[in-house]
């Protein structure tokens, strides 16, 4: 900063310079004209006369001459300031560039520490784990005794009792369809299936991953052909059922459960709102999101246009019925995916144009977990952006879809219970 100082001060000093020795020659010239008029009053004599025009208009075109020189040079030196002032300029620029690289960088390693050492969620929730866990042992000694009491909590408390920690490793399978789309792999059957782009009547089913890894796009595939479209890449799959959201041009929007096995729709639900708006703020073909475990289905829906936060239904799995319905505090807003673990829902936040996914807000059903003690969660830096996460709890990691990529993150999960 400091040479640049110096430059600009001495160009500013040329410049002031520059324009005292033009006023200078100008006054000059002033000077010299009123000498010249003196001079020739006293001259009577026409020769005299006309010699004294002679000599004014050699004096003038001297004069002018000399100006002219003088203002070449004056614009000479400025023009040399402008480009000093002009590099200067450059050289603020790239200084400031610098210091903009500078800040995302220690951003960058802070984001990095934090997830490294995910602060103060640890310790508190760890001492809140405890609590909970002795409280729920307590309550389970009392079992016996208070039948009706125990069966509100245990609806409640679920036996599934893991929270996420961290991401433990990425692997990238490979590249298959669209920008936008899902795959996922049936917990029960280890079938893996993809749902290409964002809407559509046909998905392809995998017997494995290793096959859907080893295969030469989707050929050897078996393609399933649906009696209605799936809308937006929200489907789950689960014990051989899949669970899709269909919405017909000017129906309401409804889940469908379909039997993979014998090819028929099962069932059919109403949606629990009347919303069409999507329900996450950056993938806006995202209608709705399911998600399918031993706890039942869960779907993640916007419960109406103007409602900014996320909603929660848990539907039976076997007939959709709704259980019950949550309000879960997480803004639509940027978010770019959420899912399930263990009755705690997490959503994915990214910005557009996407930076790093990050797990910014959750949402525990039986109220154990809050976003305020859960540690901030970064996705590591990726093609572009998220346009579905699928959570399978057999194998506690995610099947993401990012511009065409095919990724599995695998996570590290804490016990929220210490058993
Ligand atoms: C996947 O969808 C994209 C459009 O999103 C399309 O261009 C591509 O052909 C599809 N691929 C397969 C294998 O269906």
């Amino acid at each position: 900063m400091k040479p640049a100082f110096v430059l600009l001060v001495s160009a500013a000093w040329s410049f002031t310079g520059a324009q005292h020795y033009y006023q200078g020659l100008m006054d000059y010239l002033d000077n010299r004209l009123l000498a010249i008029e003196a001079h020739s009053k006293q001259r009577r004599n026409i020769d005299l006369l006309w010699r004294r025009q002679w000599d004014r208009m050699q004096l003038w075109h001297e004069q002018s001459h000399r100006y002219h020189t003088e203002l070449l040079d004056f614009k000479k030196l400025t023009d040399e300031a402008m480009v000093g002032l002009r590099n200067h300029h450059k050289v603020m620029f790239k200084d400031l560039e610098g210091a903009a690289l500078l800040v995302d960088r220690v951003e960058q390693d802070m984001d990095y520490v934090e997830t490294q050492t995910s602060p103060r969620a640890c310790a508190t929730q760890a001492d809140k784990v405890v609590e909970q866990g002795a409280w729920r042992l307590e309550e389970s000694r009392g079992e016996e005794e208070e039948e009706d009491d125990w069966v509100e909590l245990r609806s409640e408390v679920s036996d599934c009792v893991e929270i996420i920690s961290g991401i433990r490793s990425v692997k990238i399978l490979k590249r298959v369809g669209g920008p936008k789309g899902m795959w996922t792999r049936d917990p029960k059957s280890s079938k893996v299936y993809v749902f290409n782009g964002t809407s559509g009547d046909n998905i392809y089913q995998f017997n494995s991953v290793q096959d859907f890894s080893r295969s030469p796009g989707v050929a050897s595939s078996r393609q399933i052909r649906l009696p209605s479209d799936w809308r937006g890449p929200g489907s789950a799959v689960f014990g051989g059922h899949l669970y899709y959201i269909q919405q017909e041009d000017d129906a309401d929007v409804q889940v469908v459960r379909y039997d993979l096995l014998s090819g028929s729709v099962t069932d059919v639900a109403m949606f629990p709102a009347e919303s069409r708006a999507a329900v996450y703020g950056l993938n806006s073909e995202t209608v709705a999101d399911l998600a399918a475990d031993d706890q039942g289905l869960w779907l993640l829906y916007a419960a109406g246009d103007g409602e900014p936060n996320i909603h929660l239904a848990r539907m039976e799995l076997a007939s959709l019925d709704i259980e019950q319905t949550w309000d879960t505090r997480c803004p639509r807003e940027n978010a770019e995916a959420a899912f399930v673990v263990c009755g705690t829902v997490y959503v994915v936040y990214n910005t557009r144009p996407a930076s790093r996914s990050r797990i910014q807000c959750l949402f525990d059903v039986n109220d154990m977990v809050s976003s305020e003690e859960a540690p901030l969660i970064y996705f590591p830096r990726r093609y572009g952006a998220h346009a579905s996460l699928k959570y399978n709890p057999e194998e506690e990691q995610l099947y993401a879809w990012d511009d065409g990529y095919q990724i599995i993150y695998r996570l590290t999960m804490k016990r929220k219970l210490l058993v």
